[in-house]
C-alpha cells in the first residue's frame, strides 16, 4: 500500500507507545514484517528546544525503515518549525497524535484534547502540511467523550488538510483502554474519507486482524499492546493475512530474541537503565510461561546485564 508517496510492504503497522516503542524494540520487531514503526509521542516544542531527552527519540538505524516519527503540541507554528526539524533528519512519514488521554498531555490541549477544538486542530494540521513534503498521518481516538464522538469530521478535516492517511483507536478519550474499541468506526471512516484508514484497538491474534479488515474495510492494521512479550504476533498476522501458517517460537527462539532485545536496549540505554528498563520486556515475554512466576519474581529485582542472562539461561533451560 501506499501513504502518500512512501510504499508500504505490509498492511501490518506497530503502533507508536511511549516507553515501548524505542529504537531497540523496533529493531527487534522489524524483521517480523510490520510496514511501518513509529517513535513514542515526541513534544513538538521539546523538539524546537532541542533538549538531549527528545532529541534521543527520534535517533533511527538503518534496519528501522520506514520510520513514523510521532508528535504532539496544539500550537500551529510550533508544529510547523518541529516537522521541519524532523524532516532534516531523513525520516519517512510524520504521524500527528491527536489521541492521546494522559493527564499531563492533555492539560496542555494537545492529544486527545485537541479533538475538542476542530478549529485548531485543522489550523494545526494545515500549517504542518504547509511545513514539509514528507507524508502527513494523524491518529485519533473516537472523541473526547460519548457527548462528543467526532472522529469523522477531524478525520475528514485531516483530509481536506492534504494529510495522506488516518490511524483511528475508536474509544473516546475518557474510555482510557475501557471496554471494546468500537470497530464500527473505523467502517465508518473508510466509507467516508479517500486517504487510506488505519484500523487500530483490541487485535491480539491474526483471527482478530483478519476481522477487523472484513468488518471495516481498513487499509491497514494497527498493533499496541498484542505485541508486548509477542513480537512473533506481527509475523503471524502479515502471515494469516496472506493464507499463510503461523507458528509458536521455541524456548530457544524466544530466549535469543530477549537477549538480542536485552543488548540492544543496554546499548541504546547504557548498563543501568538499560537493565532496568528491560524488567517489564522481561515480564511480558515470559507471561504464561511454565515456571513463569518464580522467574517474574527474581526479573523484578536484576540491576545487571549478566545477572538477566543468567536468570534467563537458568530459566530456558
Ligand atoms: C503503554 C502504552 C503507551 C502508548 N503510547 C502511545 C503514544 O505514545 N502515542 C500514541 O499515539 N498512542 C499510544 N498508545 C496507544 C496505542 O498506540 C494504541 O492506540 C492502543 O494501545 C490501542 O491499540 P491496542 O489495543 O492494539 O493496544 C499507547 C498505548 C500503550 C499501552
Amino acid at each position: 500500500m501506499n501513504i502518500g508517496h512512501l510504499q508500504i510492504k505490509t498492511n501490518v503497522f506497530l503502533a507508536p507507545m511511549a516507553g515501548i516503542t524505542d529504537l531497540p524494540f523496533r529493531i527487534i520487531a522489524r524483521p517480523f514484517g510490520c510496514g511501518i514503526a513509529f517513535t513514542e509521542m515526541i513534544s513538538a516544542a521539546g523538539l524546537i528546544r532541542n533538549t538531549k531527552k527528545t532529541m534521543r527519540y527520534i535517533e533511527s538505524d538503518p534496519s528501522d525503515r520506514p520510520l513514523g516519527i510521532q508528535l504532539f503540541g496544539n500550537e500551529p507554528a510550533i508544529l510547523a518549525d518541529a516537522v521541519k526539524i524532523v524532516e532534516q533528519h531523513g525520516v519517512d512519514l510524520i504521524d500527528f497524535n491527536m489521541g492521546c488521554p494522559v493527564k499531563k498531555v492533555v492539560k496542555t490541549g494537545a492529544g486527545a484534547a485537541l479533538m475538542k477544538d476542530p478549529k485548531l486542530a485543522g489550523a494545526v494540521m494545515e500549517k504542518m502540511r504547509k511545513a514539509t513534503s514528507l507524508p502527513l498521518t494523524v491518529k485519533i481516538r473516537s472523541g473526547w467523550n460519548a457527548r462528543q464522538l467526532n472522529a469523522l469530521e477531524i478525520a475528514k478535516l485531516a483530509e481536506d488538510s492534504g494529510f495522506d492517511a488516518v490511524s483511528i483507536h475508536p474509544r473516546s478519550a475518557d474510555q482510557g483502554f475501557s471496554s471494546r474499541a468500537d470497530w464500527s468506526l473505523i467502517g465508518t471512516l473508510k466509507q467516508s474519507l479517500h486517504i487510506p484508514v488505519i484500523g487500530n484497538g483490541d487485535i491480539r491474534t491474526p483471527q482478530d486482524a483478519a476481522r477487523m479488515i472484513n468488518e471495516t474495510k481498513c487499509d491497514a492494521v494497527m498493533i499496541g499492546r498484542g505485541v508486548l512479550g509477542n513480537p512473533w504476533l506481527i509475523a503471524n498476522i502479515v502471515s494469516y493475512l496472506n493464507g499463510g501458517e503461523t507458528f509458536v517460537p521455541s524456548l530457544a527462539e524466544r530466549e535469543a530474541l530477549i537477549i538480542r532485545h536485552l543488548e540492544l536496549s543496554v546499548k541504546f540505554f547504557g548498563d543501568r537503565v538499560g537493565v532496568r528498563d528491560f524488567r517489564k520486556h522481561l515480564l511480558w515475554y515470559t507471561k504464561g510461561l511454565h515456571g513463569g512466576a518464580r522467574f517474574r519474581e527474581k526479573a523484578g529485582q536484576i540491576s545487571d546485564m549478566a545477572e538477566a542472562i543468567q536468570l534467563m539461561h537458568d530459566y530456558f533451560c
